[in-house]
């Protein structure tokens, strides 16, 4: 673990540039306590949430990991209150919109993975535009996670698994993990490496759980308004730090 020192102090150079995580999937938390820290309404905390999501992206691009992937809005959330979800949704769509122009210059390509059948057309439309105009990205992969929960996902899959089979085009004897990967949201990137939850919550609240099988996880306190290229840095290099095995020994790792 680093000291409190060198939490704001993790320089380039004490990251191994050669084993960074190729996709890093983070619970973006604490936007409303940032808020109401400030006495501010919640809403303020999704604003400055998205300055954080642009710092964030700026950096891993910089860094050269391939997938980034932001829980920005889970199916869960449609019930929190109607002036937040429309809130979010304008937010979402509005910081989507203005920030085309440098995702495409940055090379970066936009994903979207939850579902589109819940999303307000307008958000929809213009999620979709940024997702066509930087298809051509080819350094890092945004993908939002909206309206997205994995029990959605997995469900989803199922259903579509169980078509396939009913239509006797698949033999249920021949369905495999890879099967069921493939009919995922997530079936074109890998999983991620590195799962991060800003806010303090000790807990993966519906996302991507069939893909963090063998992620790293790493938690930190700091609110997701108030988390900067120096903390992601530091959650690079703790799981730097960590052997992963997947499932072997340790020794077999070696
Ligand atoms: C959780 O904080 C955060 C959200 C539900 C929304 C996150 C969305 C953004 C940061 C905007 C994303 C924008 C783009 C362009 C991707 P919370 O409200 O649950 O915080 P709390 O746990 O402190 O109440």
């Amino acid at each position: 673990m680093l000291t409190e020192k060198e939490i704001h102090d993790v320089p380039e150079t004490q990251l191994d540039m050669s084993r960074l995580p190729q996709h890093i999937a983070i619970i973006m938390d604490g936007n409303g306590r940032w808020a109401q820290a400030r006495g501010m309404e919640r809403a303020a905390g999704h604003v400055e949430g998205v300055t954080t999501v642009r710092r964030i992206t700026e950096e891993c691009s910089r860094l050269g990991i391939g997938y980034l992937t932001l829980y920005a809005f889970s199916t869960e959330n449609w019930n929190r209150p109607q002036a937040e979800v429309d809130a979010l949704m304008h937010l979402i769509a509005t910081a989507i919109e203005r920030e085309t122009p440098d995702l495409i210059k940055n090379n970066v390509r936009l994903r979207v993975i939850g579902d589109r059948s819940r999303m307000p057309a307008d958000t929809l439309a213009r999620l979709e535009r940024c997702v066509r105009d930087t298809s051509g990205g080819s350094g890092l992969t945004l993908v939002l996670a909206i309206s997205y929960s994995s029990r959605w996902e997995i469900t989803d899959a199922a259903r579509r698994i169980a078509a396939e089979a009913a239509a006797g085009r698949l033999d249920p004897a021949s369905i495999t993990d890879d099967t069921v990967a493939r009919n995922l949201a997530t079936a074109f990137m890998p999983d991620p490496d590195l799962l991060i939850r800003t806010g303090g919550d000790m807990r993966v609240s519906n996302f991507l759980l069939w893909q963090i099988a063998y992620s790293e996880i790493y938690i930190t306190d700091i609110y997701w308004p108030d988390f900067n290229a120096y903390d992601l840095r530091r959650a690079i290099s703790d799981y730097q730090s960590r052997q992963r095995r997947f499932g072997l020994t340790g020794e077999q790792v070696q």
